[in-house]
């Protein structure tokens, strides 16, 4: 395992970015005594006010939301192909009503407030540096907001300084 720091991420194997979408990552946030895993697919990384960052966008109904509301440590953790099942679960089960992480084959352990499951690789870790709801009245294209929030409430940005990220 190889720890990268902000002083050499530019070293890093990529990180999927616009593939995102396709490649899926688990969100890990702990809270209180409670750890959960949360399948994410909207965000990115880039450079904000001069530092490395990691963008998520959360729904307010998810449980996740409730532990990030509280925490500024997250865990944005990638997988090999064999832990899709692994993910869909992760993406479609609630924390908030079972032992998800269980049920998913997901191992995790914490370490110092941070979510780290076993078979990830890499794993980012960020702290929160900012976040905000996206207001409906600022979408310029109404066909986002009527696919994507017709139902429920519409996400919270949120944006975590990368600390380190571990790699094999
Ligand atoms: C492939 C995939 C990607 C997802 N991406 C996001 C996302 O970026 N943001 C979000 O709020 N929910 C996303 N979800 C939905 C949550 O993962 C899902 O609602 C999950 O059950 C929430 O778990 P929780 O209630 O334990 O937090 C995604 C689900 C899947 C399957």
């Amino acid at each position: 395992m190889k720890i990268y720091t902000p002083a050499d991420l530019g070293k890093l194997p990529d990180l999927p970015t616009f593939t995102l979408g396709e490649k899926w990552m688990a969100l890990g946030a702990a809270d209180d005594g409670k750890a959960n895993l949360m399948t994410a697919s909207w965000g990115g990384f880039g450079t904000l006010w001069g530092r490395p960052v990691a963008f998520v966008f959360l729904r307010p109904e998810r449980y996740t939301f409730g532990i990030v509301s509280k925490t500024e440590k997250i865990t944005l953790s990638f997988f090999d192909e064999e832990s899709r099942e692994m993910l869909r679960t992760l993406g479609t089960l609630s924390g908030r009503n079972c032992d998800k992480c269980a049920l998913a084959g997901a191992e995790i352990t914490v370490d110092n407030g941070f979510v780290l499951p076993r078979a990830a690789k890499p794993v980012v870790f960020g702290h929160k540096l900012f976040e905000t709801d996206l207001a409906a009245g600022r979408f310029i294209e109404s066909e986002i907001t009527e696919k994507w929030y017709r139902t429920g409430t519409p996400h919270t940005l949120f944006v975590y300084e990368v600390e380190k990220i571990l790699s094999r």
